[in-house]
This record gives structure tokens, sequence and C-alpha cells, in this order.
């Protein structure tokens, strides 16, 4: 009888910081997509209603660097940038209670797939859209920030092609993103992790 009593104490107590979002059996989340699916924005929302850090893999690349990725990709080539960002992503996965935003070339590289495959208590979520909109929302983002922030976009085509199946590869939640708000996207990650436990 006490116990049944205590137990529904404790209930109520979980049920008064309710609010808060849970992701079972998991200690990062690591989004993944194109250019233009979302990952940032999405990412920053989830961590949110976790209470966990938002960590963005490009931003990671230019604190340690200390220059923007296209001055990198521009100075220093792409084979370049894929050697700092999977040191940038070993460094990220070494942390807990985590969303990581990939840059969307990071599953192109075996090492980075090994990387996320090897670090328990991970799940990959791949945030899909159709290469039009995924086009649209890029465009968007470089009228609004009056800048051609991605170098790779001018082969978007080709990349997309061979990327999309390493992206259904490499992640165990898929969530389709183009009919979707980024509030939106953020739940139904939250709702696939909770649903396969
Ligand atoms: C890249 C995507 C970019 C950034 C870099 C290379 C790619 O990240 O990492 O420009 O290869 O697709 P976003 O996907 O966040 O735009």
């Amino acid at each position: 009888m006490t116990a049944t009593l205590e137990l529904a104490a404790e209930t109520e107590l979980e049920e008064n910081v309710g609010k808060r979002a849970t992701a079972p059996g998991v200690d990062r989340i690591v989004l993944t997509g194109f250019m233009g699916s979302g990952k940032t924005s999405v990412g920053r929302v989830l961590a949110e209603r976790l209470g966990w850090r938002f960590l963005d893999l490009d931003a990671e690349i230019e604190r340690r660097d200390g220059r923007t990725v296209p001055e990198i990709f521009a100075a220093s080539g792409e084979a370049h940038f894929r050697k700092q960002e999977t040191a940038a992503l070993a460094g990220l996965l070494g942390q807990r209670r985590v969303v990581v935003a990939l840059g969307g070339g990071a599953p192109e590289e075996l090492g980075n797939r090994l990387l996320m495959e090897q670090t328990p208590r991970t799940a990959v979520v791949y945030l899909a859209a159709p290469l039009e909109t995924l086009l649209d929302r890029c465009e968007r983002d470089d009228a609004r920030t009056g800048s051609a922030g991605r170098p790779l976009l001018a082969q978007a085509e080709q990349r997309f092609a061979v990327r999309r199946h390493l992206y259904e590869r490499i992640a165990g939640h898929q969530v389709e993103t183009s009919a979707r708000s980024v509030e939106e996207a953020a739940d139904a990650i939250l709702e696939a992790l909770g649903r396969n436990r």
C-alpha cells in the first residue's frame, strides 16, 4: 500500500516536470540529410525540447579552424575540409545529451559513418525531402543572408543521387520534412524515437 502511494506521488512529480521531452535509451541524436533539409533549425528546437545541448558540425569546424566553411573550401579544398569534419565529428560524438547537426556531406566519408555506427546510444535521424524542396530552401537561405554559404550547391544533383542512399543506410529513423514545420519535424523525431525503443 505504502509502496503504491509512493509510486503515485512519484508519478505526479514526474507529470509536473512532464513538459520536457525524453529520448529513451539515447544519449545523442545526430541529424543527417542534404543541404537545406533543416538539420540546424530542427536540431535547435529538438535540443530545446529535450533540455540538451545543440551542436552544429559546420560551426564546430569553423570554430576549430578559424575560417568559415566557404573560406576553407576556397583556400584548402574539399579533401582538407573533410579531414577537419571527421576530427570535429569525433569530438562532438564524445559528448552526452547532445543533438548534433551534421553537414550534408559528412556521410560520404566511410570514417564518419563508422564513427556514428560505433558510438553507443546514438540515434541517427534522416531529415528527408525532395531535391526541388531542398534547393528552394537553400536559395531562400542565400537570399535571406545575402551570401552563398554552400560551396557544393552547384553539384547538388550528382551529390544528392549518391548521398540519399547513404542517409537512408546510416539512419535508424527517417522523417519527411517537406510538409512539416520545424516544430512538427522535431516532434516527429521525438515520436519516432519513443516508438522504437
Ligand atoms: C556540405 C554541406 C554544408 C557544409 C559544406 C559541405 C555538403 O552543410 O558542411 O558546405 O557537402 O553538402 P549543410 O548541409 O549544413 O549546408
